[in-house]
């Protein structure tokens, strides 16, 4: 069908043309245009998706579906998560966009009605699932994460100093700021930070003893509520563990058995140790900043003769892939480094841009161990 021919004003003439064959004067064809109209639609209304997968979680829908303990039909669903009769219509589109997605299994009963089954993606998203990322999900669509998207620009067009991150040209306080003042976020994060810490860190102690091994002691700076350090310690409970954090988190995190919470300030001082870990603490940090925290931690452990390190969990970008041209793996390590961009002012590194900071910091080298999904282990010594 062709499309409608409209009158438009070109330098004071007036001329009649097709919208779309003047959009195809180049070289593309009616059908690739049409492609790349879909492809923008699909783009500019992508942000539906995590909003639909927040909705999900608020609503506990990952957790009834999970517990139902066979397919659940639409009304079950609907009373399982608090969702009246009227609005079940709607819960049904919902659960077509998701089972679209691939997050849930949809099938049609020959009554007219329908079941869903979990995924092993709604899987991830159950709330007392050991590789829950529900925190971490809520964590990173909160309000104000998101709109410091609507300073980006704004942001990229100043110059100077003055406001070090988009996120603070939209809200006047830095993401810290912000987690120290209001609690219930502070809360959202920590949770969030320890469930990954959980599981990633247990998969690490895991798949990759090796890297903890003959440890006698270690220091995780910036360990959030603990989780890292209790996997560690429980894999290898000879080893002493502490915890370096600030006061607003040491205050939210529960008490655990052979772990020591240090209150003080990474910049300052690391408390000294066989090796230090920093999980997420470096991609929130420039390269001024992570360089001061890595000579801190330098100072607090002994030579790599001694078996002296620094380990070391974040994304190396390009790396984790095996050589595949993992596309999704490289499009999340491409999209953390935005969300970094956008909320602090760190980011994620590539090998070279990592190999720099360690060498200005004063350390030998580094052995990157990819296998945890976007993230890698990188173990760098003095
Ligand atoms: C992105 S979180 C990572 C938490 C934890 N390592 C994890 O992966 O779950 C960064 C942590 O660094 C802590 N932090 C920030 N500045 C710090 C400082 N100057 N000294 C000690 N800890 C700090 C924050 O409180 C926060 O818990």
């Amino acid at each position: 069908k062709s499309c409608p021919t409209v009158k438009t004003t070109t330098q004071g003439k007036e001329a009649s043309s097709n919208i779309l064959g003047d959009a195809m004067a180049g070289e593309a064809s009616k059908e690739e245009v049409l492609k790349a109209q879909t492809r923008v639609w699909n783009e500019a209304l992508g942000f539906v998706r995590p909003m639909s997968l927040l909705a999900a979680i608020q609503l506990g829908i990952p957790d009834a579906v999970h517990r139902h303990g066979g397919p659940i039909s639409l009304p079950e669903l609907a009373s399982a998560v608090g969702v009246p009769e009227a609005k079940i219509p709607a819960l049904r589109r919902l659960m077509r966009l998701l089972c679209h997605s691939g997050f849930f299994h949809r099938e049609a009963k020959p009554n007219g009605g329908e079941v869903y089954s979990p995924t092993i993606f709604s899987q991830q998203l159950v709330g007392d699932s050991p590789t829950t990322a529900a925190p971490l999900f809520r964590t990173m669509t909160y309000p104000q994460l998101v709109m410091a998207w609507y300073s980006m620009v704004t942001w990229l067009r100043s110059e100077g100093p003055q406001t070090p991150t988009a996120f603070e040209a939209a809200h006047g306080e830095p993401l810290w700021g912000l987690l120290r003042r209001v609690p219930e976020y502070n809360g959202v994060f920590n949770v969030a930070m320890g469930c990954d810490s959980q599981w990633s860190v247990g998969h690490v102690v895991r798949e990759h003893p090796e890297v903890f091994q003959g440890l006698s002691s270690l220091v995780d700076v910036g360990g959030g509520n603990g989780a890292a350090a209790k996997a560690i310690k429980e894999a290898f409970p000879e080893m002493r563990c502490a915890v370096l954090e600030l006061p607003h988190v040491v205050a939210d995190s529960p008490e655990i058995e052979g772990v020591e919470f240090v209150l003080g300030d990474m910049f300052q001082h690391v408390p000294p140790a066989h090796a230090v870990l920093l999980k997420w603490v470096l991609h929130t940090s420039n390269d001024e900043d992570a360089v001061r925290i890595l000579q801190r931690c330098k100072e607090a452990i002994p030579s790599r003769e001694l078996g002296g390190k620094v380990i070391i969990i974040d994304i190396v970008v390009g790396s984790g892939d095996g050589g595949g041209g993992d596309q999704l793996l490289l499009e999340s390590q491409l999209l953390f480094d935005l969300f970094m961009l956008a909320v602090t002012d760190g980011k994620e590194r590539d090998e070279a841009e990592w190999r720099q900071i360690f060498s200005a910091a004063g350390f030998s080298d580094c052995k990157i161990t990819p296998g945890l999904g976007p993230r890698s282990i990188i173990e760098v010594y003095p």
